[in-house]
Parts: structure tokens; C-alpha cells; sequence
């Protein structure tokens, strides 16, 4: 049967995987940076004998047919960037680069999908269709290396039917995989005000424009706009996450300036929001006799599954794993540029589980001691080879 061919060599290649998962922890690099990475990923690829090409400066697509090409097109992704924190794990493949460490498992990710390439390229006699392999940069930073391969050509020639990402979770027991249809992560835009008053003396505010005061009336008034104006069904959270402006007790300033977040659920809502926000604090603002400059930074789209490709996908998983490991995952406020993908072709974004608390393996992503337990690397690398193999979605 194909699914333990493909199993007996996820497991025949994991120690290989895990000294190049090795390798790339130890050489990371930030987002659109990832020239050597790409280079590694590339020449892998050629090894193997599958060919690729450099999309978008640091990413790289791989293609591989199998039977049948024309049959059926299915894409397979991984995130290569790394993270600026300073690594505190003390390990003997700790990151070389000071200051920059894989916190997010993308490391993980890259490995587990040139492990999947290997696989599908040794028993590509043995399956239909064709398998697009997208390794892209930048997915920690805007705008998003998903939009730039998108923009490329990337969902091109061929036309994948139907694309699958993965993430480590270090909430989940290694061994086990969890999915979700529809919502799965939010959008993200930033919010970036000035507030320009008059400053003067904290003795006579007659004489001035309390920008302090102003800032916290519109601090107040943006979580109106949350509570009051969204449908209460749908996710959605602002949180302001920077007020600046002042240095003594007896001045008041001239200028404050906020930054925040917001996220949603609902492409629709998110951008009427945008709207509200824009001319509530804009009156508000101007309605207290200050200025005010406001920018709101579009981010990431929504991660939205296509409803019907998450019950394949779980039932393509129970078959390959059993039906005690495939799980359902909850919905996080965090955002995924795979909200990129998602909105143009029918996505499936999962869990892998990497946690072990025997082994002390516990930390969250993006903590300077994020770490995997490494038994996770074949497991990811079998189910994306499996669902590269037998995905055939017709919508
Ligand atoms: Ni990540």
C-alpha cells in the first residue's frame, strides 16, 4: 500500500531531515533575507533530480509529476524565515546568526517539506498528478511573502486545485495533528496616529490642546467602535499597544502618537472597520480642536479553510495516522500570510504537534527557548507527502 511505502521512508529519511532541520536552525536568516536558505532548499531539490526555480528573490518552486500530470495539480507550502531574537536554547545546532533564531519552526517547515519532495519524487510512478512544492520567504513580516509568490505566478501554470500548510504547535502532543474548516486566523492591519495639539503649561490647559487627553478619549472610543459596531458572532479585537507623547509632569505635550492592531474574522467587516475607525477618530479628534494623521497598514488576510477540503484532508489524515491523532484545532486571533492562498484557491492549514513534556520540549512560538521535539519531522513530512499523493479536489 502507498501510505506505508510513504511511511517507511519518512522514517528511512528522518535522520537526514533532522540534520538539515539541523543545518537551517543553525543558519537562519530574517524575512526576504533568505538567500542562502533558498540556495540550500534549491540545491536539495536538484539532488533529489526535482527540478525549481527562485520565485519572488528568496523563495523557490519545485515541480514534480507524477502519472497523469495534466490530472491534477496540488500545492504544498513552507515558510523559510527566521525571527529576530536571540536564541537561548543550549543546543549543538543553536543559531549562528546573534540575534536571529527559527522561533517559529519555519525551520521545521522547510524540512519537512524537501522530506515530503524526496518522498513524492521516489514513488512518482506511483501516484497521478503533479505536486507544486512552494518554499516562500517572509511570512513573519508584511507584506507577506505569500502575496509576492501570488503575484509572481506562483497559483500558475499549473493551476494547483487545492494548496496544504502546516505549523508546529507546541501546544500539541507530538504525534497528533489538528484541523479546522472554515475561520482558522484572523487578518492583521496596524494602526499607526499622530494626535497634533497645542502643548503649553500643565497649569493653564485653557491655553492649549490636550493631546493626552484627546489620545485617551480615543483610546476609549476605537473599543466602542469594536464592541458596538461589529456583529458580537464575529472575532475581531484593537488593541492600542503604544502610547507615546510627554516627559514631565507640568508640560503639555504637542504631539501623542498611538500604534495598535487590528484583527478579524470577516474580510466584509474588516474593512468597514477600517472606515469607522478612520472617521470616528478623525471627528473625534477634530472635534477636540486637534489633528490628526492616521495610517492603517493592510496585513495578512484572514486564514479561511475551504470547509469541504478540511473534511478530506481529515479523513486522508485518520487514514494515514488513525483517527485518534487527527483533532480539531481552536481558532487564534494570530494571523498567517497563508490567508493569501487561502483566498484565491481552496487552502487546508493544520497543526503538527511537536510538544514533549517528558522530554521538557513545552516552550511557545516566537520564545527565545522555543524548541520541537524532532519525532515530529517524520510524521509531517509522511502526511504532506500523503496528501501531495492523493489530494484530488474538485470544490
Ligand atoms: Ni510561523
Amino acid at each position: 500500500m502507498l501510505s506505508n511505502t510513504i511511511k517507511q521512508l519518512a522514517r528511512q529519511y528522518a535522520p537526514d531531515l533532522i540534520r538539515i532541520r539541523h543545518h537551517l536552525h543553525a543558519h537562519p536568516e530574517l524575512s526576504y533575507k533568505e538567500f542562502e536558505t533558498a540556495k540550500f532548499v534549491r540545491k536539495k531539490l536538484e539532488e533529489t533530480g526535482i527540478p525549481c526555480q527562485i520565485m519572488a528573490e528568496t523563495g523557490v518552486v519545485g515541480i514534480i509529476r507524477g502519472n497523469d500530470p495534466e490530472k491534477r495539480t496540488v500545492a504544498l507550502r513552507a515558510d523559510m524565515d527566521a525571527l529576530p531574537i536571540r536564541e537561548e536554547n543550549d543546543i549543538p545546532y543553536r543559531s549562528v546568526h546573534e540575534g536571529v533564531m527559527h522561533a517559529c519552526g519555519h525551520d521545521v517547515h522547510t524540512t519537512i517539506l524537501l522530506g515530503a519532495a524526496r518522498i513524492l519524487h521516489d514513488l512518482k510512478d506511483q501516484w497521478e498528478g503533479t505536486v507544486k512544492l512552494i518554499f516562500q520567504p517572509g511570512e513573519e513580516k508584511n507584506p507577506g511573502g505569500a502575496s509576492l509568490m501570488i503575484k509572481e505566478g506562483v497559483l500558475t501554470d499549473p493551476a494547483p486545485q487545492a494548496i496544504f500548510g502546516l505549523h508546529v504547535h507546541p501546544g500539541l502532543e507530538t504525534g497528533k495533528l489538528s484541523f479546522r474548516g472554515g475561520m482558522v486566523m484572523a487578518s492583521a492591519d496596524e494602526l499607526y496616529i499622530t494626535i497634533r495639539g497645542k502643548g503649553g503649561h500643565a497649569a493653564a490647559p485653557h491655553l492649549t490642546v490636550d493631546t493626552i487627553l484627546v489620545a485617551s478619549q480615543l483610546i476609549v472610543s476605537l473599543q466602542q467602535i469594536i464592541s458596538r459596531n461589529r456583529n458580537p458572532l464575529s472575532p475581531s479585537v484593537l488593541s492600542i499597544t503604544s502610547v507615546q507623547g510627554g516627559h514631565t509632569t507640568n508640560v503639555i505635550p504637542s504631539e501623542v502618537r498611538l500604534m495598535g492592531t487590528f484583527r478579524a474574522m470577516d474580510e466584509q467587516w474588516r474593512f468597514r472597520a477600517h472606515e469607522l475607525i478612520r472617521k470616528q477618530a478623525t471627528e473625534l479628534v477634530h472635534s477636540m480642536g486637534a489633528d490628526i494623521d492616521l495610517h492603517i497598514d493592510v496585513g495578512y488576510p484572514m486564514v479561511y479553510n475551504n470547509e469541504s477540503l478540511d473534511n478530506v484532508a481529515r479523513t486522508e489524515a485518520a487514514a494515514f495516522l488513525g483517527k485518534e491523532n487527527v483533532l480539531e484545532t481552536e481558532i487564534r486571533m494570530g494571523s498567517e500570510d497563508f490567508g493569501y492562498y487561502t483566498r484565491q484557491i481552496p487552502g487546508c492549514f493544520y497543526r503538527l504537534g511537536v510538544m514533549n513534556i517528558d522530554k521538557g520540549i513545552t516552550s511557545g512560538v516566537h520564545t527565545p527557548t522555543f524548541n520541537i521535539d524532532e519525532s515530529a519531522i517524520e510524521i509531517g513530512a509522511g502526511m504532506m507527502a500523503w496528501f501531495g499523493s492523493r489530494i484530488d479536489f474538485k470544490g
